[in-house]
């Protein structure tokens, strides 16, 4: 009650910082004067057990010292948790089998093993903005539909034949081909081959939960009705033309499809036509074919072809990048390591970290990254050297 009192001669009137006061300050509160006084000549004096005491005691009302935390969150460069990792196709494929022995895609509504960041275990996601997993679909299996606010997108690792359907479209998936779920879509898939079909899933999960944005619902059957075609979006949308009164009702593309087929022509055409890039050799981005924009909001996509023999000179960007190759082979150098890369591996390259791609043969690589978002707020920065 008295060091109340006397917070109140000093102009203090929050009730909750005045009940403690630490022996060694009491004496500056008898007089408020002489205190005020003592109080800027015996700042450096201060020890360690003041502060600490000073800190628990406005610990309690959930209050904190800035200057404590400061250095670590405003950092002189991004100061990731996030490491360079390369996932090996050949030690994750018997176990996508295993898991599908394991357990169905109707029980598991999504039968995927989650690439974690080694520097991010136990937050699934392969970058701190981002997720990444391998799906599995058996032949004659159906992952029910649903949906949610967090985007995603399919690119396609392995097998053929098998569908994703989005809000009454069906699309057939092949190798290299890359599949969008906008944001909020029911979706389903389905495997009516004869063989296993793997994917590389990667969403905007870490986004949408830093945002606590999140929504989900279950369809009210296992898959939907469709009534058209991969065919038909193609036609609307993949030929650099829309239907004369489309009227956009999201950012993300109505283009769902982009058949791995067109992407590799259209690479392949610009080997002979254009230069090549010291960094990333001839690269495309995804667009949205009707605003020319990102194909999704959140993630920014690309595709690119690095020729036999190429050796690329030192890149970094804010983005960190998660990589999966289509063909050939090669490696890329980052920090102090070496990741050796071939068809399905997937590795990723953390934000502002310098790396070089090589190729030994020509190789096709997709990735994918939250540069829409940090363009988006003025965040994102890239250098070549
Ligand atoms: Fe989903």
């Amino acid at each position: 009650m008295q060091a109340q009192e006397q917070c109140y001669r000093l102009g203090f009137s929050v009730r909750a910082a005045c009940v403690q006061v630490h022996p060694a300050s009491r004496a500056l509160l008898t007089n408020p004067k002489q205190g005020k006084l003592k109080m800027l000549s015996r700042i450096d004096q201060a020890t360690p057990s003041e502060r600490q005491f000073f800190y628990e005691k406005i610990g309690g009302a959930n209050v904190t010292p800035l200057w404590e935390v400061l250095h670590g969150i405003i950092t002189a460069q991004p100061n990731t948790p996030c490491v360079p990792h390369l996932w090996k196709w050949q030690q994750l494929w018997p176990w996508l089998l295993e898991a599908g022995n394991l357990i169905t895609a109707q029980e598991a509504e999504r039968r995927v093993l989650v690439l974690e960041n080694p520097g991010l275990r136990g937050r699934t996601r392969i970058t701190h903005s981002l997720y990444a997993g391998l799906q599995l679909i058996m032949p004659g299996e159906i992952a029910p539909m649903h949906r949610h606010s967090q985007s995603a997108l399919r690119f396609i690792l392995q097998g053929q034949g098998a569908y994703t359907a989005v809000n009454g479209e069906k699309v057939t998936m092949n190798v290299g081909d890359f599949v969008i779920t906008p944001s909020w879509t029911f979706h389903d898939h389905g495997n009516p081959s004869s063989e296993p079909m793997v994917w590389l899933d990667g969403l905007d999960l870490p986004i949408v939960e830093v945002l606590d944005a999140q929504f989900m619902e279950k369809g009210t059957s296992q898959s939907q009705q469709t009534t058209q075609g991969a065919n038909t979006n193609l036609a609307r949308f993949g030929n650099t033309m829309k239907p004369v009164e489309y009227k956009p009702s999201s950012n993300t593309s109505p283009l769902f499809w982009y058949p791995y087929e067109r992407t590799r022509e259209a690479l392949e055409t610009l080997r002979v036509h254009d230069e090549l890039h010291a960094c990333w050799g001839h690269k495309l981005q995804y667009t949205n074919p009707v605003t020319g924009s990102w194909a999704i909001p959140t993630m920014g996509t690309f595709m690119q072809l690095l020729p036999a023999g190429f050796l690329g000179a030192s890149y970094r960007s804010t983005d960190s990048t998660i990589y999966t190759v289509v063909e050939g082979q090669g490696r890329c150098l980052i920090a102090d390591q070496i990741l050796e890369f071939g068809p399905k591996d997937v590795f990723v390259c953390p934000s502002w970290m310098p790396y070089r791609l090589e190729a030994d043969s020509d190789t096709v690589m997709f990735s994918y990254s939250d540069r829409p978002v940090q363009q988006a707020l003025d965040l994102w920065r890239e250098a070549m050297e």
